[in-house]
């Protein structure tokens, strides 16, 4: 027979499985925690990224070749990885072994409630051509569906180089590439000339009608690009709600966004406008233009105010990226003060995460 101490303590070891059974898949269900096998058929877990995974990223996962980089050092993505975990507006999944050996990451941006961009995938060198890549992509597309439903856009910019990158993106059947060009200027203090009547200025809540009516006729936005550009987070397409956002002046990383920038003629029509954002690498700070649209010598003249305003904000640079629409490139190829900034195009390609679930 047993003693009421035994009891207590069976009950008590029970009790302890219990919660730690309920404890686990919890936090399995907090991780995102989804199982999956590679070409191998050998078991990959891919869950939420936590703050101890950087140590493995730096050492095993960042890739030091410069295919996904471009540069050979992989830093700037290191440095992302670790603000990434902590930012609502990303999800970070990380592929592990059955061993909880760290073999891949990937990054969903959330642009929007219906557009993810995925960005910094990389893939331990021992890992590769296992079939992890192609793991991540399958879950990362599963749980887009699940936040956004089935009508949900997702996008990846790959540098026209990687090779891997852009053949694995035209199997996949993405739909693109969409093709866009950095172009970059350095700040001037010479103020910009602008036709004589007209009017250069941050963008004001009064504005936004006629933006929104002139953006809905602009050439870049009815060219096959539409409006997609970087967005506050990702990369993804203009809306009403960014505009109002960048006109709130909202933060990114604890930077204030400068205003969106309007040209208006003599009659005070919107001609061209741009969204703008800020962004410091290092000890430097980047004036931004993302989205840009206008009648195209309007837009010439509001792209080559960018240099001043860059001055006048502090920055050490202005540029963005435009999409390869042949009059947008012949004004900056032609221009004095802007230049190309990478041989290599950004190749955007979309897609419906339905289609690969
Ligand atoms: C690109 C990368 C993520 C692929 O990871 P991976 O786990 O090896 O990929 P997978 O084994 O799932 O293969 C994915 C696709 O790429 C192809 N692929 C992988 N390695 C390849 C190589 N060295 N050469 C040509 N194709 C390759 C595979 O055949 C597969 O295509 P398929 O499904 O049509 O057959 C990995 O090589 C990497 O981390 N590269 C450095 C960083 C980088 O370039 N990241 C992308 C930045 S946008």
């Amino acid at each position: 027979r047993l003693s009421g101490l035994q009891i207590t303590a069976v009950v008590g070891c029970g009790a302890v499985a219990i919660a730690w059974f309920y404890y686990r898949r919890r936090r399995q269900h907090n991780d995102l925690t989804v199982f999956m096998p590679d070409k191998q058929g050998n078991e990959v877990i891919v869950r939420r990224a936590r703050a101890k995974d950087v140590a493995v990223v730096t050492l095993d996962i960042a890739d030091h070749s410069g295919t996904g980089s471009g540069t050979g050092n992989d830093d700037f993505f290191i440095q992302e990885f670790a603000r990434a975990i902590e930012d609502p507006d990303y999800l970070v999944l990380f592929a592990t072994d059955s061993n909880g050996k760290g073999l891949g990451t990937i990054q969903v941006v959330w642009s929007s409630d219906s557009e993810s961009y995925w960005q910094s995938l990389r893939v331990a060198q021992v890992a590769r051509k296992r079939g992890i890549g192609n793991v991540l992509f399958k879950v990362a597309a599963q749980l887009c569906m699940a936040k956004q439903g089935a009508g949900c856009v997702a996008r990846w910019g790959v540098v026209s180089n990687n090779e891997i990158m852009t053949g694995w993106s035209a199997r996949l059947g993405l739909h693109g590439p969409e093709m866009f060009r950095r172009y970059g200027a350095q700040p001037s203090s010479e103020p910009p000339l602008i036709p004589k009547g007209y009017t250069l200025r941050g963008a004001e809540l009064a504005d936004v009608p006629a933006i929104m009516r002139a953006v809905a006729t602009w050439p870049v936005s009815q060219s096959s690009f539409g409006t997609q550009n970087f967005v506050h987070s990702g990369w993804g397409t203009f809306n009403e709600h960014a505009l109002r956002d960048g006109i709130a002046g909202k933060c990114s990383r604890g930077i204030s966004t400068p205003l969106p920038r309007v040209l208006l003629d003599a009659s005070g029509s919107v001609v061209a406008f741009c969204m703008m954002a800020k962004l410091r690498f290092g000890e430097s700070m980047f004036c931004m233009y993302r989205y840009a649209d206008g009648e195209p010598s309007a837009l010439k003249t509001l792209l080559h105010s960018l240099p001043n305003f860059a001055h006048a904000e502090g920055c050490d640079g202005t540029g963005g990226y435009v999409p390869t629409i042949p009059w947008l490139l012949d004004i900056l190829d032609e221009s004095p003060v802007f230049n190309r900034m990478t041989k290599t195009e950004q190749h955007e390609f979309h897609w419906s995460p339905r289609d690969y679930v």
